[in-house]
C-alpha cells in the first residue's frame, strides 16, 4: 500500500472517509462536504442507529449522490478532541485500513481540516494515522500460490489531504523506516523453520549492509575459538550449524554504544527434554527476540539515528540427535562459567549467556537490553498484554517502561532478587539451567541471564507473550506482531540520541 499526502481537496474517485467527533459532532470537513452533499453527512448520522462518533467507530455509506465518482464515503469515529492523541491516531488508521481492504477499496482519501482542539496537530495527526494504516496493511502471502478473490490485497493507494502536507509528510518518513523495521521482524518470525535456520538468517542480515549498517558473522569455528561452549551446545543436535551476528549501526560521536542482544532459536523442539507435538509448531517464533533486534537495527539505519547501537544475535536449532546434548551435561560457557544443563528445553538462556557475556566483553557498552521468548512462564504471569522487564538497574527499567507506554508497547517489571538465585546454583557446577520446579519460571530465567551480564547496566525482557497474535490487533494483523521495534525505536530517539 503507497501512503501519499496531498492538497485539502476533494478526491474525483475512491472512498473518501471524514472524521466524526464523539457526540456526532461534524469535523470542519466534514461539515463542509455536508454543505456540498446536500446534508449527505447529517442525513447519514440520523439513519444511523448508535454510531456516535467514539474513536475507531466507522459508518460506511455507499450509494453516495452528490458526491461525484466517489465510490463511498465512510464517517470516522475521532472521539473526544482533548483525548485524540498519536496512540488513538494510529489506532482509527488501522481500523479504517482494514475497513478498506475488507470491503476492497483501491484507493481512498482521509480529508483533514485543522482538526481544532485535537491533542496533537493536524500535520502529526494525519502522520500517525498513516503509521497506523501502514502498520496494519502487513502481509505475509509469500507461500501462498493463489489467492481466493476475497482474499487478494485491493487497497493500493492511501491519501491524506489536508492544508500543512508537506509537515505531514516530513513527519510520516521516519514513521515509514520504523515500519519497515517492524515489517522486516513480521517476515522473520513469519518464516518457517526449513526456510529461516541460522545459516539463511544471517544472510538476511547481511542485506541490511545496505542501509550502512556493519554486519559480520561468526561461524562455529570462530564461536568454538572464542569459548561459547552453551551457545553450541544447544546448536549440536542440529544438522545446521549455529551462528552469531553482529550488527552495528554507528549514528553517534564517541560515546560507548547501546547494545541489544536477541535469542534466535530458529526452531526450538526443546531437545532430548522434548516438547509436547500439541503447538510445537509455534516455536518456529522462537527466534523473535532475535528478529526485533534485526528489525530494530533497519529501523535506526532508515531514519538515521543519531545513535551507537550494536545489534548481537544468537542463532541455533534446538534439535534431538544422536549428536544432542543430553539433561545432567555440564558446558563451559564464555564467561567461564560452568552450567549444569538439567533441562535442555531451557536452551534460550543458554544461547544469551554468551551472547550477553561476548557483547559486554567486546564493545563495553552504556547498557545492554536483551529480548527472548525464554519462557512459558511469563506468559502464564502476564498473558499477550505485556513483556516481562527484569533489570539491575532502575533508570534503565524507567525508561523502557515510558517508552513502552508511549507507543502501545508495554512491559511490566518483574523482581530479581537473591533468594531466586540461589535456586540455580548446582550441585557439581557453578550454575544450573532451571530451578527445582515451575514456580517462578520466568524469574528463574532472568537470574540465570543476570550472572552472565558482568554488572553491565542491564535489562531482559521476556517477550514470549507478545511476538505472535492468533487474533487481529488495532495495528498488527494476526501473526507476527513485530512487537519491541516501537518500543526500542522510541526508547532510543527519547533517551539517547544527541
Ligand atoms: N521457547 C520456550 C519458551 C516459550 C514457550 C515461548 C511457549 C513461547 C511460547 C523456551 O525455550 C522454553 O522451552 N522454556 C521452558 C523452560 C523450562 C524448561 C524451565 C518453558 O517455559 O517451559
Ligand atoms: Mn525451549
Ligand atoms: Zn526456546
Amino acid at each position: 500500500m503507497k501512503i501519499s499526502f496531498a492538497d485539502a481537496t476533494l478526491p474525483k474517485s475512491g472512498a473518501l472517509a471524514v472524521g466524526i467527533w464523539a457526540g456526532r459532532k461534524l469535523t470542519e470537513a466534514a461539515s463542509d462536504l455536508d454543505r456540498r452533499s446536500d446534508g449527505l453527512i447529517t442525513r447519514a448520522l440520523s439513519a444511523a442507529g448508535r454510531f456516535s462518533g467514539k474513536q475507531e467507530e466507522l459508518l460506511p455509506i455507499v450509494g453516495v449522490s452528490g458526491l461525484e465518482g466517489l465510490s463511498q464515503l465512510i464517517l470516522v469515529g475521532l472521539g473526544d478532541p482533548a483525548k485524540l492523541d498519536a496512540l488513538v491516531l494510529q489506532r482509527v488508521g488501522g481500523a479504517l485500513q482494514a475497513h478498506l481492504a475488507k470491503v476492497g477499496a483501491s484507493e481512498a482519501t482521509f480529508l483533514f481540516d485543522a482538526l481544532d482542539g485535537a491533542a496533537v496537530p493536524a500535520a502529526q495527526a494525519a502522520a500517525e494515522l498513516a503509521f497506523g494504516a501502514l502498520l496494519r496493511s502487513y502481509r505475509f502471502d509469500k507461500y501462498r500460490t493463489t489467492l481466493k478473490e476475497d482474499q487478494k490485497p485491493s487497497l493500493k493507494k492511501l491519501t491524506l489531504a489536508l492544508p500543512d502536507k508537506a509537515g505531514a509528510r516530513k513527519l510520516f518518513e521516519r514513521h515509514q523506516a520504523v515500519a519497515e523495521g517492524v515489517f522486516l521482524t513480521r517476515d522473520l518470525v513469519s518464516e518457517p523453520a526449513n526456510v529461516l535456520y541460522p545459516e539463511t538468517f544471517a544472510e538476511r542480515c547481511q542485506e541490511l549492509a545496505e542501509l550502512g549498517i556493519e554486519v559480520e558473522v561468526l561461524d562455529e569455528k570462530k564461536m568454538r575459538k572464542l569459548g561459547m561452549g552453551a551457545l553450541l551446545a544447544v546448536g549440536q543436535g542440529s544438522d545446521r550449524e549455529s551462528r552469531m551476528v553482529v550488527m552495528q549501526w554507528k549514528g553517534g560521536g564517541k560515546e560507548q554504544p547501546v547494545a541489544f542482544v536477541g535469542k534466535g532459536v530458529t526452531f526450538d523442539t526443546g531437545g532430548i527434554s522434548i516438547k509436547p507435538a500439541q503447538g510445537m509448531e509455534d516455536m518456529k517464533w522462537d527466534m523473535g527476540g532475535a528478529g526485533v533486534v534485526v528489525g530494530l537495527m533497519k529501523a535506526l539505519a532508515g531514519r538515521k539515528a543519531k545513535v551507537n547501537a550494536v545489534g548481537v544475535i544468537g542463532l541455533v536449532e534446538n534439535m534431538p540427535s544422536g549428536k544432542a546434548q543430553r539433561p545432567g551435561d555440564v558446558v563451559t560457557s564464555m564467561s567461564g562459567q560452568t552450567i549444569e544443563v538439567l533441562n535442555t528445553d531451557a536452551e534460550g538462556r543458554l544461547v544469551l549467556a554468551d551472547a550477553l557475556w561476548y557483547t559486554q566483553d567486546r564493545f563495553k557498552p552504556q547498557f545492554m537490553v536483551d529480548l527472548a521468548t525464554l519462557t512459558g512462564a511469563i506468559i502464564v504471569s502476564l498473558g499477550s498484554l505485556n513483556a516481562g522487564l527484569f533489570s539491575n538497574d532502575d533508570a534503565l527499567s524507567d525508561r523502557l517502561i515510558s517508552a513502552g507506554k508511549a507507543v502501545d508497547e508495554p512491559v511490566w517489571r518483574m523482581p530479581l532478587g537473591d533468594a531466586y538465585d540461589r535456586q540455580i546454583d548446582s550441585d557439581i557446577a557453578d550454575v544450573k539451567n532451571i530451578g527445582g520446579g515451575r514456580e517462578g519460571g520466568a524469574i528463574i530465567a532472568a537470574q540465570f541471564l543476570q550472572r552472565f551480564v558482568n554488572g553491565v547496566p542491564w535489562a531482559h525482557l521476556d517477550i514470549a507473550g507478545m511476538v505472535w497474535s492468533k487474533k487481529d490487533g488495532p495495528v498488527a494483523p494476526k501473526g507476527g506482531t513485530g512487537y519491541g521495534v516501537r518500543l526500542l525505536d522510541r526508547f532510543i530517539a527519547d533517551n539517547y540520541e544527541g
